[in-house]
């Protein structure tokens, strides 16, 4: 196919602001799919993503467009629109010429709009500004162009009013694409090049890459190399044979040898023709994980299974890191490695659904770091300043300099009416105000640098619900600043449990201790016996609950009478403690030890 005929570009947008609707809708003018209602959505192809109504996961998608008599390939790549993959997009794009940035022309530019907006600028790519929504009654598509002026300086006369939902000036979109994204320079007469930024892994198929192609041509049967792993791997399927400088899954690996080839290390790689090597592209940063969680099987026997599946889905998804860990209490585990809590929630579901696996994820922890007090130390740990991941692991206050916690930038966008709320809201999670400003009459965006761990579990949703779901909030890294750390232990009468372990802050341990013992409280259901729930740092309580006894019969209604309604009932009470964590003689529903730390 002509380079000069070809764009790749992707969708980048706020959450919900219309790009999976609006990629619909490109699928159907080019006649890439049926108009049905059974696919909707087909970019979102994973359950939970349509469980959730949510793109977690960047697709794609070639299209073969008409644009004045001749045929144009354009290739697009969705990209996920939630705070915790904003790395996702940016590896995505680093695949494109050019982006669409819609707005939603009621809710107008949100907090991951200006996030989204600077990856592409960065990367010094076309932006097509388009308004969508403009069907919607509260539609203020004018007041959204000059917020695009004010905030992007790109000029109103650039964006482009559609509906995604009505297909109003949809073809508008494709053409202006043609138009005003450059095609990619890549030529066939170069060597076969191609960056790996992404893969999945398909029960049918596979290994399948998502390479973008920088160089040359590739077709079926063809021997090429991992740059980063040196290994060869024979072409097997592609989805466009023969097509050149275009974005398109390579399909069907070896799936053994790349499954044994540490799983994640790939994406990001630079592929070649083993008759032809290259010189590497320089590839991606590595993922940043930003909460840390223990994850184990509910039972051990599962341990091999549940194996399995992680390394299936950390194919999957490349932004999960993994470490094997073990301990005393929980056997053996992993430490898991996660962009925010959604992604965790996300893979979990995954885990869940998709391999059957039944698993306990501990409280989380976001990394903390402690420079250590003695050159013993710093022998032992062969460094002097550790990153903490487990709270089992947190060095004693004798034994460190100081602790070190990582902070973000935050940025909110909101309607002024909320400005106090939502400061006095960022006041209680020790954040400090560095910028505010108008980007219209009304709104207001705010600049704060957060301690991540005050906001990783449940600032989102309460940011969302003060400003009855107005405010926008997105993140990202801002370095590790000193804090004055503690670990604090819960214990269900008088033994610690290992995965409720925290790190906190000292001048939030108290209320935090308080309020988990409290949770605790709540979420573990009445048992046979009083159980006294506290809450310790080193040998000291801090706080204390406690759950009195309670005695379930389930039989107790059926007065001895029918076998089959018997059965029902017992059946149905050892289904509910499948759910249920053991620990001593207690039981603790498996979702516990995330739930008791958000906040009300
Ligand atoms: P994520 O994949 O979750 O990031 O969302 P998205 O940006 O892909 O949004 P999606 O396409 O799922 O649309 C979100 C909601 O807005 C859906 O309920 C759509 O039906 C609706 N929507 C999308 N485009 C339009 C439009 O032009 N007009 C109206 N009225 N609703 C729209």
């Amino acid at each position: 196919f002509p380079v000069e005929r070809i764009r790749n570009f992707s969708i980048i947008a706020h959450i919900d602001h219309g790009k999976s609707t609006l990629a619909d809708r490109f699928l159907e003018i080019t006649g890439a799919i049926a108009k049905t209602a059974s696919n909707k959505q087909v970019l979102d192809k994973l359950q939970v993503e349509r469980e959730r109504g949510s793109t977690v996961k960047a697709q794609t998608a070639s299209l073969f467009y008409q644009h004045d008599g001749q045929t144009y390939l354009l290739n697009l790549i969705d990209t996920p629109g939630h705070v915790d993959f904003s790395y996702e997009v940016s590896r995505s794009i680093s695949a494109c010429q050019g982006v669409l940035l819609i707005v939603d022309a009621n809710q107008g530019i949100q907090a991951q709009t200006v996030a989204n907006f600077y990856l592409a600028f960065e990367a010094q790519l076309t932006i097509i500004p388009v308004i969508n929504k403009i069907d919607l009654k509260n539609a203020d598509p004018e007041r959204v162009e000059k917020q695009i002026e004010k905030v992007f300086d790109i000029p109103k006369d650039e964006c482009i009013r559609i509906s995604a939902k009505l297909g109003t000036n949809v073809d508008q979109v494709l053409q202006e694409v043609v138009k005003r994204i450059p095609h990619p320079t890549a030529r066939v007469e170069d060597p076969f090049k191609a960056l790996v930024f992404d893969s999945t892994f398909d029960h049918y198929r596979g290994v399948v890459a998502n390479i973008a192609l920088f160089g040359g041509h590739v077709s079926r049967g063809d021997k090429i190399v991992s740059a980063h792993l040196g290994k060869p791997y024979e072409v097997n399927e592609l989805v466009s044979v023969g097509c050149t400088n275009l974005t398109f899954d390579l399909l069907h690996f070896d799936i053994l040898a790349l499954r044994y080839a540490g799983q994640v290390g790939y994406i990001g790689d630079t592929l070649y023709l083993q008759k032809q090597p290259v010189e590497p592209l320089p590839g991606f940063k590595p993922a940043k994980a930003m909460v840390f969680a223990g994850m184990y099987p509910m039972d051990q026997s599962e341990y091999t299974a549940l194996r399995s599946a992680v390394e299936k889905l950390t194919l999957n998804d490349s932004n999960v890191t993994v470490q094997r860990d073990s301990s005393l209490a929980l056997g053996a585990e992993w430490r898991l490695g996660f962009l925010g809590l959604l992604h965790m929630e996300v893979f979990n579901q995954h885990l869940e659904q998709e391999y059957n696996a039944s698993v306990i994820v501990t409280a989380l922890t976001v990394p903390y770091k402690a420079v250590l007090a003695s050159v013993k130390l710093i022998k032992e740990h062969g460094e002097e300043v550790i990153t903490i991941i487990n709270p089992a692991q947190f060095p004693d206050k004798s034994q460190v300099v100081e602790y070190l916690e990582p902070m973000v930038m935050g940025t909110i966008i909101a309607p002024d009416d909320f400005t106090g709320k939502i400061m006095t809201l960022c006041q209680s999670r020790r954040a400090i105000q560095k910028n505010m400003f108008y980007i219209d009459d009304h709104r207001v965006m705010m600049k704060y640098i957060f301690p991540l761990n005050e906001i990783v579990v449940d600032f989102y949703d309460q940011l969302k619900s003060m400003s009855s779901g107005y405010a926008s909030f997105d993140y990202e890294g801002a370095g590790y600043e000193a804090a004055d750390l503690i670990k604090m232990d819960f214990l269900l009468n008088g033994r610690p449990v290992e995965e409720l372990a925290i790190i906190v802050h000292k001048d939030s341990a108290y209320s935090a201790g308080k309020a988990i013992c409290e949770r605790l409280k709540e979420s573990i259901p009445r048992q046979m016996f009083e159980i006294a729930v506290q809450a310790a740092i080193g040998s000291k309580i801090i706080a204390r609950e406690t759950i009195k006894a309670y005695r379930k019969n389930v039989l107790a209604k059926c007065y001895g009478g029918d076998i089959t309604r018997k059965m029902k009932l017992l059946k149905k009470q050892a289904e509910g403690k499948k759910k249920l964590r053991r620990i001593g003689n207690i039981d603790v529903p498996k979702d516990a030890f995330i739930n008791v730390l958000k906040r009300k």
